[in-house]
């Protein structure tokens, strides 16, 4: 694997979630594969989960780890090619990038949506500049449009916990006081339907994720009906994908919070959600607190949701 940015880079899905559960098992046994590698973290946007347990899985398979907080104490960068760089940015995206490959063996960036510009992020900006200048295997730790790593430790958490077949998975909507971008979501969608479950994509009338991702899910506008029978709720906020809306709040209505009346209408389904959460606005604090939430597992199976992509990305060989 050269890189690692959409459900398509993983190849079949159950052949990596058995990868997976083999890795949980014997975390340690692929120790000598990362010896004198190195990974760089680069974040231009903060993180708890993915810092954590990215640093943790690469540990694991024995690689030296360099994070790189771009915001805090790195020169402020120009990602516009073309520009005057006559103001506060002191350095350009387009030397930085190679000079951070020449340091290490995989690159992980995290670099969320600006929402400002719907071109730019769903050209993932930033991420597609690191894959074609840094010289080295790249994987997303969360991008404009995706977040793979979360989709992936997900599908790990849902084939856990799962006691039928072709689980009904609904991703719903809930309210939040920010504009958020759709990375999440869409990466859920995208992994799920690939996975081949019964997907319910629940949101308000304007909140439509874009269709390449939730092909093959079922999108409806009422939250009640998409409750009916889901044996997985995972609940998310997102901003607009529609233009003229892109990027803004259309609602907070919180009618779609997740609530245990919310949650009575499903088949006795577990809880997701990604972390981290505001409570009482997208959950309420006994479902979230609740003995069907799975938020805890979910989380700890980023570390390995990392792992099998770093594992793969070393077992390729290096550049
Ligand atoms: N879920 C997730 O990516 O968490 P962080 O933003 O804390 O990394």
């Amino acid at each position: 694997m050269k890189k690692f940015t959409d459900v398509s880079d993983i190849g079949l899905l159950d052949l990596a979630v058995k990868e997976a559960l083999e890795v949980k098992n014997n975390r340690f046994g692929y120790k000598g594969l990362g010896r004198d590698k190195t990974l760089l973290m680069i974040f231009f946007n903060n993180s708890l989960r993915t810092r954590l347990s990215t640093q943790k899985a690469a540990m694991n398979l024995g690689m030296n780890v360099i994070v790189l907080d771009v915001n805090q104490g790195a020169w402020k960068l120009e990602t516009e090619r073309g520009v005057i760089m006559d103001g506060d940015k002191s350095e350009h995206l387009l030397e930085a990038i190679p000079v951070m490959g020449s340091f290490c063996d995989v690159i992980g960036v995290r670099s969320f949506a600006s929402l400002e510009s719907k071109e730019d992020d769903y050209n993932e900006k930033v991420l597609s500049q690191f894959i074609k200048y840094s010289g080295k295997p790249v994987f997303s730790m969360e991008a404009a449009t995706g977040h793979p790593l979360q989709a992936f430790a997900d599908i790990i958490t849902i084939e856990e916990h799962k006691t039928k077949a072709r689980p009904k998975v609904v991703l719903t909507w809930a309210p939040h006081p920010r504009a958020l971008p759709q990375a999440v979501p869409n990466s859920f969608a995208q992994w799920t339907v690939a996975a081949g479950y019964d997907v319910v994509v629940a949101n308000p009338e304007g909140y439509d994720l874009d269709p390449r991702f939730t092909a093959g899910a079922t999108v409806v506008h009422n939250q009640d009906e998409a409750l009916s029978d889901a044996d997985f709720v995972y609940a998310k906020n997102w901003s607009a994908y529609d233009d003229p809306g892109y990027g803004k709040i259309l609602s907070r209505d919180p009618s779609w919070t997740v609530t245990a009346d919310k949650m009575a209408l499903t088949d006795d389904a577990f809880f997701m959600h990604c972390l981290p959460v505001r409570r009482n606005v997208i959950v309420t604090d006994d479902v979230i607190e609740g003995p069907r939430s799975l938020v805890i597992p979910e989380a700890a199976n980023r570390e390995i949701s990392a792992q099998v992509v770093l594992k793969r990305i070393l077992e390729s060989g290096m550049p």
